[in-house]
């Protein structure tokens, strides 16, 4: 089966019970992240101790990338193709979706678009925890655009770290949010139109750090995990929340 949650953050407990039910996965069960994985951030070793222990899941993890990323380091790993788009190869059952592909996994047919603009650069510094490929590139978009067009634009599933504009214009009206971000708006724009453009039976995006169902057929994910088979919850809200 084919679950999906909402950014880890470099948090390793994401992966293991309670935070996530994954008592009696096998290798044939897959884990996506919708961005913000954070367990490749430029800190060498310690990262690569975290990888080397989620390679003992016995489960698959998928992880498209946000905006938190150390883009050099995961650009490092060999590129291939997996049911159909392509990825880089972190360890044998882990693996970055890349931006702008379409997967044929268990039968879904799923887009990926990752990253996004983080509202607190200011506090960052470039090359040690950020890094300017966090947004997508005009060759991305285009990618992600002539792979739709090659599925006739018929997915089941659409997922992206940011968020739709439509979607950020409904938490704007509803109060969540008082603004958009001006420099994440041509991303967000183009989720809206790939979401608009092509048939899909449900969008789900992270980024926000919220869990919520939106109008449209979305959820926002943060810590919730759903089952992309079924399109159930199998994992409420802040359930397991640490820290
Ligand atoms: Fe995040």
């Amino acid at each position: 089966m084919i679950y999906i949650t909402g950014d880890t953050h470099g948090d390793v407990r994401r992966f293991f019970e309670p935070q996530l039910p994954c008592a009696g996965w096998g290798p044939e069960d897959k884990i996506i992240v919708a961005g913000d994985f954070g367990m490749l951030f430029g800190n060498g070793e310690t990262d690569g101790k975290k990888l080397d222990l989620l390679a003992r899941c016995p489960f698959q993890i998928l992880f498209l990338d946000g905006n938190h990323e150390c883009f050099p380091e995961i650009a490092a790993y060999p590129e291939e193709l997996y049911c159909g788009g392509k990825v880089h190869r972190i360890r044998d059952n882990i693996r970055h979706l890349m931006r702008g592909q379409v997967y044929e996994i268990e039968g879904l047919r799923i887009f990926t678009m990752g990253g996004g603009y983080s509202i607190d650069r200011m506090l960052r510094v470039a090359g040690r925890n950020w890094w300017p490929e966090e947004m997508p590139s005009e060759a991305e978009y285009a990618e992600g655009m002539e792979n739709l067009s090659r599925c006739g634009y018929a997915v089941d599933v659409l997922i992206s770290h940011a968020a739709p504009t439509g979607s950020m214009l409904d938490l704007k009206k509803d109060g969540t949010f008082s603004m958009l971000f001006p420099q994440e708006v041509p991303l967000g724009n183009y989720l809206q139109k790939v979401a608009g453009m092509t048939r899909h039976r449900h969008y789900y995006f992270g980024h926000i750090h919220l869990d919520r169902e939106l109008p449209g057929n979305r959820t926002a994910l943060y810590y919730a995990v759903y089952c992309l088979n079924t399109g159930m919850c199998v994992k409420a809200p802040d359930a397991g929340k640490r820290g």
